[in-house]
């Protein structure tokens, strides 16, 4: 199996360009977020575990989402690999992740990192806001929190897989579908 990594801040655009990459590739698309948002609308107890933390703009804790994507990885079979839009999101999820795949002898295959600066995330998100409605994009305290999460929490994973010699980052910038031409170009590769 693959195992593809869509890295970047906030409003990047990874769920924009997930849907043409599985297509593409034959990837299963495990976005956390979405996953702990149909928690929310289920009313479940780890929803409701979920819903203030992710309304405030902070990280759910770390088990709750080792936890959603090693039953995917158990569940999910007839496809060539998986595509993980936000996670990992600390240095302990990418270590927990490396764990899990080293239990089957796997390997994360790249890490496919989309790169805004921060004034172009606030445009996207309130932008979104209109459009779909997301709790989380409601409100600038709660933008600006997720913003700050990023770059304290997340952004160390870039050093990590550069580390690795796994990082390959895009000019998220441009059009939709420039950027998904440069992360198509990238991903042939592996
Ligand atoms: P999550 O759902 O992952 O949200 P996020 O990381 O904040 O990312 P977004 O979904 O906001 O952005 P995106 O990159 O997908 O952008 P999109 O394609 O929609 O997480 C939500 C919360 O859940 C977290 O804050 C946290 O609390 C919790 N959580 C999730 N995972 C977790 C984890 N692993 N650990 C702990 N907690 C976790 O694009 C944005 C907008 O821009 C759209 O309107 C789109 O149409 C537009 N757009 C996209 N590309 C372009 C372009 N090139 N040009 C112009 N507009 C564009
Ligand atoms: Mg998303």
């Amino acid at each position: 199996m693959k195992y593809f990594i869509l890295f970047g801040p906030p409003g990047a655009g990874k769920g924009t360009q997930a849907t043409s990459m599985v297509e593409k590739y034959n990837l299963r698309h495990i976005s956390t977020g979405e996953l702990l948002r149909k928690e929310i609308a289920a009313g479940s107890e780890l929803g409701l575990k979920a819903k203030s933390l992710i309304d405030s703009g902070a990280l759910v804790p770390d088990e709750i989402v080792e936890g959603m994507i090693e039953s995917e990885f158990r569940t999910v079979k007839d496809v060539n690999g998986f595509l993980l839009d936000g996670f990992p999101r600390t240095t302990a999820q990418a270590e927990a992740l490396d764990k899990m795949l080293a239990k089957t002898s796997e390997e994360v295959t790249a890490v496919v990192s989309i790169m805004i600066p921060d004034e172009m995330i606030k445009e996207r998100i309130k932008h979104r806001a209109s459009i779909e409605g997301r709790a989380d994009d409601a409100n600038d305290d709660t933008i600006n929190n997720r913003i700050k999460t990023y770059h304290e929490k997340t952004e160390p994973l870039v050093e990590y897989y550069k580390g690795k010699g796994k990082y390959n980052e895009i000019d998220g910038t441009g059009t939709i579908e420039e950027v998904r031409t440069k992360i198509f170009g990238m991903m042939d590769k592996f």
